[in-house]
């Protein structure tokens, strides 16, 4: 089987790093594809558009990982390798620590050092930043990203497209609506709505993102 990653960004590298560092599958080969990009070399590996990637290489004999760190796109990306069949798959660093009844959907990254406890449940896309903690009890709906060293609590849900950034922290039982932006560093103690964007200690909405983007 041959595995794609789809971006060449950080994310891209990231997760080329953990499946070089740790071949704990056999692909047959790994390649990235970029559509941004004229075709060549990233790492040690070839690059190439999506349309030549395509022409290549069948369903049934590649999968995708979409590395792309804006929520959005990678949820765009997702759902146009998805309707040509493709099946996208996750990475997951083997020094992450996850508990074993932990429910985790396709697509997703999970970096070194990262802690889930039990019965919490990661939905599709979901991006877990290197040594964050997240708690037992925690929803994580889909395309959610925990930037590096934060600290979700228990019980806390967070909706669709919502991030939290590095050094962010959620109290226990809060709720955080979709897209919306938990900043670098705040510690947020109660529900914030959909679209806001929440800064400081304790975490005050002051914003809202309506685009829908976190990196501009
Ligand atoms: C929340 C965030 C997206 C806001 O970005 P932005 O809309 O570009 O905000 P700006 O930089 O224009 O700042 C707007 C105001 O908020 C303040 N502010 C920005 N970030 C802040 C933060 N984390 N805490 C407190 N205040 C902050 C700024 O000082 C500025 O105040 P001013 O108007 O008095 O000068 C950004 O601060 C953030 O946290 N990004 C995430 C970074 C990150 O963790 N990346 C992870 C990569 S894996």
């Amino acid at each position: 089987m041959i595995l794609a990653i789809y971006g060449t960004g950080g994310m891209g590298k990231d997760a080329y790093q953990i499946v070089k560092d740790y071949p704990t599958i056999p692909w047959e080969k790994i390649l990235f594809i970029d559509d941004t990009r004229e075709e060549g070399m990233e790492q040690d590996c070839e690059m190439v558009v999506f349309e030549t990637f395509a022409r290549r290489y069948s369903p049934e004999e590649a999968v995708i990982h979409v590395g792309m760190g804006e929520s959005i796109n990678r949820l765009k990306v997702t759902e146009k390798v998805k309707a040509l069949g493709y099946k996208v798959v996750s990475i997951i660093h083997p020094h992450a620590r996850i508990a074993e009844d932990v429910t985790i959907g396709e697509g997703c990254q999970i970096k070194m050092g990262v802690v889930v406890g039990s019965h919490t449940v990661i939905g599709d896309g979901c991006v877990l930043q290197s040594y964050s903690s997240i708690g037992s009890d925690v929803k994580l709906g889909n395309y959610v990203q925990i930037s590096a060293k934060c600290h979700i609590s228990d019980n806390v849900t967070m909706e669709d497209n919502s991030f939290v950034g590095m050094h962010g922290c959620v109290s226990e039982g809060v709720h955080v609506g979709k897209f919306a932006i938990v900043s670098m560093g705040a510690a947020l103690f109660r529900d914030i709505p959909e679209e806001s964007v929440c800064m400081g200690n304790p975490g005050r909405v002051m914003g809202s993102n309506t685009t829908h983007r976190v990196y501009n």
